[in-house]
């Protein structure tokens, strides 16, 4: 590794840690895949980390990971669908650490099923996880981060929430992005910094059916704790799909032709 290269990690290294240091996280969905990578990325840099999700031995071995290299972090099991245990994970995590920092909505589910075969049980699942869930845990937090004018909301959503392929899920990630796209402007004069991290194809549980070769979590994972020391509104990852949103958005009935070879 170059010179160059070794200091601009130093670099990174020292800003993640003056930023980070204690401050306190929640991350959700973190029982696997990006979630748990941005858990484990956060404690590296000194920050105390609340994972949530639904699979409690999953939590518990990620919180062991991180406690292992000697940073506090707990897990909080929590039903992202139930209002109550939304509101649970918030309360208790004030309750242990005093407050919240950063609050990462990354849990979600998704599927490319035709919209027509999914029953109403599955779409309201979908909608409960990726956006209404996100919505609620954010609501929670930001009374708290609004008080101490100091706060950061990150969201998962997907590049299908930016070009429309799934009709259920690009539902709910568009929401997700019209959502904290809109929050941002509501609050950045309060002092909370709201961003976006759209990823294309990751490796992990959720794209496990997919022969492309694609990149692992680390990739969103490091974007999501960058955004702590330089906020930005939206972040594609990895970069090599920023062409490809602008052809998308640009000629979108080159899409629907591409889509409309696809069989569901
Ligand atoms: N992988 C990709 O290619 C890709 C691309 C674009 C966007 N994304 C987005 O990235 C995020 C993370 O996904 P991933 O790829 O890391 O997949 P993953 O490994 O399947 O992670 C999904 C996480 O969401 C949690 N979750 C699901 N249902 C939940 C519920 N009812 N309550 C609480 N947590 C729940 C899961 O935990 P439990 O099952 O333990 O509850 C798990 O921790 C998602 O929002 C996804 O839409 C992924």
């Amino acid at each position: 590794m170059s010179v160059a290269k070794i200091s601009k990690q130093q670099e990174r290294t020292v800003k993640l840690e003056r930023r980070l240091r204690d401050e306190v996280v929640i991350v959700t969905g973190a029982s696997s895949g990006i979630g748990a990578e941005t858990a484990r990325e956060f404690a590296r840099h000194g920050a105390q980390v609340v994972l949530a999700a639904r699979r409690v031995s999953e939590l518990q071995a990620q919180v062991a990971a991180i406690t292992s290299i000697g940073q506090r972090a707990i897990a909080i099991p929590t039903d992202l669908r139930e209002s109550e245990q939304v509101k649970r994970l918030v309360a208790q995590t004030r309750e242990q650490f005093g407050r919240v920092d950063v609050l990462v909505n990354n849990a979600g589910i998704g599927s490319l099923r035709s919209f027509v075969s999914l029953n109403e049980e599955e779409i309201e699942e979908m909608l409960d996880v990726n956006l209404r869930g996100a919505l609620l845990a954010t609501h929670a937090v930001l009374p708290g981060m609004i008080e101490r004018r100091h706060g950061a909301i990150i969201s998962v959503a997907s590049l299908a929430g930016i070009v429309p392929i799934s009709p259920m899920y690009s539902a709910t990630k568009f929401g997700l992005r019209g959502f904290a796209l809109s929050l941002r402007r509501e609050v950045v004069k309060k002092g909370i910094a709201v961003s976006v991290v759209s990823p294309g194809y990751i490796r992990t549980s959720m794209s496990a059916g997919s022969r492309f070769p694609m990149p692992g979590p680390e990739v969103v994972a490091r974007t999501i704790v960058d955004l702590t020391v330089r906020p930005r509104r939206e972040v594609i990852v990895p970069v090599y799909y920023n062409p490809l949103v602008g052809i998308a958005q640009a000629f979108p009935s080159l899409i629907d032709f591409a889509m409309s070879r696809v069989r569901f």
